[in-house]
């Protein structure tokens, strides 16, 4: 509600500058730092530079503007350059607190995105190898988007691009051929293939040939050579099985898991179109397309006729575009692809489509260690899954020694455990490298997916067989800070959603909850809640019943499951 009363005051001081003076003026209004200062600011140094008119002049007129931008407004004051206003606290959490209860999970929703189709391309592991830290983070950074996006209103859709096409699968069918066994890969097939994977690599080290009978191998599967597009099929199948287990963890699905295979007979029309525009260039045997100075060229045919990464993107763009008809198509992927997106874009540009700036690479950092990348490349050095699973066990510890009772460790452990290893990813602006740490990350207390989960918790045992009624409180209370507080937060939860989806962050809205959990944590250490007066004690019950409910509603759209003990 406080971001309504700031809308509400941005509206009507431009709409009347508009009216007043025929002057187009953006309007700023803030929160400041000093709470003593008021709940919401306006500063005027724009309307007085572009009017050109004298402070207390623009001052003593825009103050019974902002007064009518709502009845919560209960006094307005002046600061040099400022127009400060405090709001009618009570009135405030009255109304949000109703909306949040009637609400229940549906509070936050938002139509910003009404009308809009937007695709979302993440996770995308590439199968032959092991499921990769990046493709973790491209799962958990593009389900969260995904989920907030739905969650304000956008139509979305989700692609699962495999990397189930490519000269590693020439790579594997060479190793295969030369040192697989069937039974073996049967058995075990993510460690038999990924063995085969890394002896391909270390043998190529000597033998250079290797990688031309692997480009060779490929080549075959691109002219559709049965007896290697049966072995590919039954690799493709083997190698998902990693992934599969992966997301059947986390509990992600997809709309659509139609990987770069699925591209192979799509590409002979782009070409085509690259050819009749005239972009195509030979280069040395390979076809190739300009892309500026500032870039080097998009190689779109190898010499021996093999397509490329970049071809299938280009493929796989105009194929989602008239399919699922997007404005704005995102690709969650890491830091390191910077190019081939940047080459994608212009490519899209180059052939004369006005979408390219509805391209987005939604790119993010690595993990480190001690400072170092961590990787899952030769020989798995850190195999994921076991990751995960370490850290449900170590979930699982911190529960029996806190709570050995508990019913259900082992559900209750996994979802804390998967908790602990998406927030301590999410919270941090998905640009960035990460030093991981898992230890911490586990941890009930601190900046932690757990911390939030056992706030969750805390609050649900406070209401465990409690009822309220919210229309008989005490609103005076509300005007302490420790209760205000915690009210503003809770109101500030649909424009933290739009803010996370706008800028493509789900840190923002992981950030928020922590302060969330944090005013609620301060609350509960000031005030008992199951007090004696019934209006107050229905205003804390109401209070601390909405935190849960956006609590519970932030952890979702981040991927995060709450308990209700733990
Ligand atoms: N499989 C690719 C990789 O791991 C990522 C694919 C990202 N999506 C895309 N449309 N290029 O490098």
């Amino acid at each position: 509600m406080i971001e309504s009363i700031k809308e509400q005051i941005k509206k009507i001081l431009e709409d009347f500058y508009k009216k007043q003076y025929n002057a187009t003026i953006s309007i700023v209004v803030e929160e400041p730092k000093n709470i003593e200062l008021g709940d919401i600011s306006v500063p005027m140094f724009s309307v007085v530079k572009t009017l050109r008119k004298p402070m207390p002049q623009i001052i003593s007129e825009a103050i019974p503007v902002i007064q009518t931008a709502s009845d919560a407004i209960q006094s307005i004051s002046n600061v040099g350059a400022f127009i400060n206003l405090t709001i009618d606290k009570k009135l405030l959490a009255q109304e949000v607190l109703k909306n949040v209860i009637l609400l229940d999970s549906s509070y936050g929703n938002s139509t910003l995105g009404v009308g809009k189709n937007v695709t979302l391309d993440y996770s995308a592991p590439n199968i032959a190898k092991s499921f990769s830290i990046g493709h973790l983070r491209s799962t958990m950074i593009g389900n969260s988007l995904n989920l907030i996006l739905k969650k304000c209103g956008f139509n979305t859709f989700s692609i699962n691009y495999l990397g189930d096409w490519g000269t590693q699968f020439g790579k594997m069918i060479v190793a295969y051929q030369k040192w697989g066994d069937f039974d073996k890969i049967k058995k075990n097939p993510i460690k038999e293939l990924t063995e085969l994977y890394v002896r391909f690599h270390e043998e190529a080290e000597q033998d250079p040939s290797l990688e031309d009978e692997a480009r060779e191998a490929f080549r075959k599967m691109e002219l559709q050579d049965a007896e290697y597009l049966e072995l590919w099929r039954w690799i493709r199948e083997e190698s998902l099985k990693e992934s599969v287990q992966i997301y059947d963890l986390l509990d992600i699905t997809f709309d659509s898991y139609n990987g770069e295979a699925f591209y192979n007979d799509k590409m002979e029309p782009v070409v085509l179109e690259l050819e009749s525009k005239n972009l195509l260039k030979e280069d040395q045997g390979a076809k190739i397309v300009d892309l500026g100075e500032d870039i080097p060229p998009a190689l779109i045919k190898r010499r021996d006729g093999g397509s490329l990464y970049i071809t299938r993107d280009l493929a796989a763009i105009f194929y989602r575009k008239k399919e699922y008809k997007f404005d704005d198509i995102l690709y969650v992927v890491g830091n390191e692809q910077k190019l081939h997106f940047t080459q994608l874009k212009r490519l899209i540009e180059k052939m004369g489509y006005d979408f390219s700036d509805h391209i987005e690479h939604v790119n993010f950092g690595l993990y480190l260690t001690n400072g170092k990348k961590m990787s899952t490349r030769k020989g798995g050095v850190v195999k994921l899954y076991d990751v995960l699973m370490k850290a449900i066990q170590m979930a699982y510890q911190l529960i029996e020694e806190k709570n050995p009772t508990l019913q259900n460790k082992e559900e209750i452990a996994k979802s804390v455990g998967i908790a602990a290893i998406v927030f301590a990813d999410l919270k941090n602006h998905r640009s960035l490298d990460i030093e991981f740490n898992l230890e911490q990350s586990v941890k009930f207390e601190g900046q932690t997916g757990p911390y939030l989960q056992y706030t969750g918790v805390r609050i649900a045992s406070i209401l465990k067989n409690k009822t309220f009624d919210i229309d008989h409180t005490n609103i005076d209370i509300f005007e302490q800070s420790h209760y205000f507080e915690l009210v503003k937060q809770i109101s500030l939860f649909q424009s933290t959603i739009e803010k996370s989806a706008i800028e493509r962050a789900p840190s923002i809205l992981a950030k928020y909850l922590l302060s969330l959990a944090q005013s609620f944590n301060k609350f509960y250490s000031i005030e008992k809640i199951n007090v004696e007066d019934e209006c107050i004690r229905n205003s804390n019950f109401a209070l601390a019943k909405a935190t849960r409910i956006v609590l519970n509603e932030g952890l979702r759209l981040l991927g995060i499951k709450y308990v209700n003990e733990m």
